[in-house]
């Protein structure tokens, strides 16, 4: 690569991008003002004040009102203005639209292994459809990665034992850069991938072209081989909870808390369950943490995000397997 094929800046390839630039740029204008103009009065008053005859002394100043009321308000106004127009961007970049596909992220030492919605699997490269919000729901098997997608504007730690999330709609056809931005061993700089966004079209048919079970399904077959159909009945008289339709929603727990079932709760109850038992049941459920992979963790999860509080006839099925 040529000297001057270096990028100074990334392409604009999402529908945040955009809006990061322009905060990006205003800070940038508003800092570089600042530089210049401490910088211009450093110069300015070398000049002026400088000693002129030996014995020179200046004056005392003794305060300025209108002088502290300038520099206070100007630079108040100038930090809410960052403040609110930041905090603007930092919602819309952080709140995925409801509808967005949901695609399952796991980092380990040195690589990124993601799984589709439609369970198409694939390791350091991410192909998604243009125009579509696609979110990530992201753990690691080890340490601290950091899923970063400059392209797109979207930088997010992904962290061991805990879900964190981020979401992107690409808007333009191409391919663009997957990087690993923190530190997580020897190889880390080899943590790097592709992203290859591509016409509607053309993802439909690379999605045919893969072995695939949904990640429902997968989870569906999890939840019988663990054993957790023996206790977590559709009848809703079983040893533990029925988790059709929780997803989400709060739940009373022993001792009087309260808990919102999102997914970290759900990955916590089952690696964890002792930490927070609902309210009415006993501590009964053995611990997986350590049994079940990571993905496989995933697979539970959206198998139980899939069961919703009706539909007993399809369970039943399920349940008697
Ligand atoms: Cu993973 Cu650096």
């Amino acid at each position: 690569m040529k000297l001057f094929d270096f990028p100074f800046f990334p392409e604009t390839a999402s529908t945040t991008a955009g809006s990061v630039d322009a905060l990006f740029f205003f800070a940038l204008a508003v800092s570089a003002l600042f530089s210049l103009l401490i910088a211009a009065f450093i110069f300015i008053f070398f000049v002026k004040y400088r000693r002129q005859h030996a014995g020179d002394v200046g004056h005392a100043i003794h305060g300025s009102l209108v002088l502290e009321i300038v520099w206070s308000v100007i630079p108040l106004a100038i930090s809410l203005v960052l403040f609110g127009w930041g905090a603007k961007v930092f919602l819309e970049v952080s709140t995925p639209p409801k509808d967005a596909r949901e695609y399952y992220v796991t980092g380990k030492q040195w690589m990124w292994k993601i799984q589709h919605p439609e369970g198409n699997r694939e390791i350091n490269e991410l192909h998604v459809p243009i125009g579509v919000a696609i979110k990530m729901i992201m753990t690691s098997e080890d340490v601290i990665h950091s899923f970063y997608i400059p392209a797109f504007r979207i930088k997010q730690d992904v962290l061991p034992g805990r879900y964190t999330s981020v979401w992107f709609e690409a808007t333009k056809l191409g391919t663009f850069h997957l990087f690993c931005a923190e530190y997580c061993g020897v190889e880390h700089s080899q943590m790097i991938g592709k992203v290859v966004v591509m016409a509607p079209e053309d993802y439909q048919i690379w999605l045919a072209g893969g072995v695939a079970k949904s990640p429902v399904a997968a989870g569906e077959e999890l939840f019988s081989q663990y054993a957790c159909n023996t206790c977590h009945l559709d009848s809703r008289e079983g040893r533990g909870p029925w988790l059709g339709g929780i997803a989400g929603t709060p739940v009373a727990l022993v001792g009087g808390g309260k808990a919102v079932r999102d997914d970290n709760y759900l990955r916590e109850s089952i690696m964890l369950p002792n930490n927070k038992i609902v309210d009415g049941y006993q501590p009964l459920m053995p611990t997986f943490q350590g049994q079940i992979s990571e993905e496989g963790v995933l697979q539970l999860i959206s198998y139980i995000k899939s069961l919703d509080g009706a539909g007993a006839a399809e369970r039943a099925r399920t349940d008697s397997r």
